[in-house]
């Protein structure tokens, strides 16, 4: 009784037995008005037990392949509770929609960071280097800030899409230096499609959405103190940018590419450089 819990933590621990109805105050708020939003639009369509059953199926065909939570983002739900969760506030990065791909305990990568393994197939990528500091809405640098990034190669797929790449390409936790400051080597990833062989796919085809992501890096950062941040890094110029098919990109997360000189670094190829700051905004802010 009067434990806040989020309604999912509470579907956990609500048992219904003979003797008890338990009863969650927020579950018990928010239910009823899904339920009657579902069946107003069930009757204004007058939907088919046909339909429904086919609805159902679908959902539990969703469920089977674990990917409520890309379905989530394809309808641009998710982008619509980020939004809600962390608001306008022009102090601190943008958030972003985290997305089905994150894979827990990621190497640490100890500096000069090199978030990638070469692999057959990678082809003519192009390096990149990303860098910035991280600091407090403040200005104040976070020494203790942890970074940890997930992105496609340049072969368009992730690790656990391409066979070719080795365990956790392109994934990695890694700190800041005294000034706030990071960098770390990675390749310009590529526009790619979400998973289209499974019922979400078939959903995407059905109502005539196309599957494609603008290129893009996933951010993680955290630092004691201050509210941790989810968020995603694009580039200009993307043909997906207007049109992502999760409806996550922002204008201040668009980020410019500056190309170089493969000799100012030392290399045999041209590569191309990307300046991301990141400010955190501190829990007593929070209210
Ligand atoms: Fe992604």
């Amino acid at each position: 009784m009067g434990r806040r819990l989020c309604p999912v933590e509470a579907l956990k621990e609500v048992h219904v037995s003979t003797t008890e109805v338990g009863r969650h105050e927020r579950l018990a708020e928010v239910v009823p008005d899904v339920l009657a939003a579902i069946h107003e639009v069930l009757e204004r369509h007058r939907v088919t037990e046909d339909e429904w059953y086919a609805v159902l199926r679908f959902l539990t065909e969703v469920g089977r392949a674990d990917e409520f939570i890309l379905l989530s983002d394809v309808t641009r739900t998710s982008v619509l509770i980020d939004a809600m969760s962390h608001g306008a506030d022009d102090a601190a990065t943008a958030s972003d929609v985290e997305g089905p791909l994150y894979r827990e305990d990621p190497p640490w990568r100890e500096a000069p960071v090199k978030v990638y393994e070469d692999y057959e197939g990678m082809g003519d990528g192009e390096v990149l280097f990303v860098r910035g500091t991280v600091t407090s809405t403040d200005g104040a640098p976070l020494r203790d800030a942890v970074v940890d990034i997930w992105q496609t190669g340049p072969s368009g797929g992730y690790d656990v899409w391409d066979e070719r790449q080795p365990d956790f390409n392109f994934r990695g936790r890694f700190g800041v230096d005294e000034s706030g400051a990071y960098e770390f080597q990675t390749m310009l990833p590529k526009p790619y499609t979400v998973p289209t062989d499974g019922p979400v796919g078939r959903y995407l085809e059905a109502v005539g959405q196309h599957p494609w992501r603008p290129a893009h890096i996933h951010f993680k950062v955290t630092a004691e103190g201050h509210a941790p941040l989810v968020t995603q890094v694009f580039f200009p110029d993307d043909p997906y940018l207007e049109n992502d098919t999760i409806g996550a990109v922002k204008a201040a997360l668009v980020r410019p590419l500056e190309r170089h000189d493969g000799a100012e670094r030392g290399l045999d190829a041209p590569f191309v450089t990307c300046d991301f700051d990141i400010r955190l905004r501190p829990l007593a802010a929070q209210g």
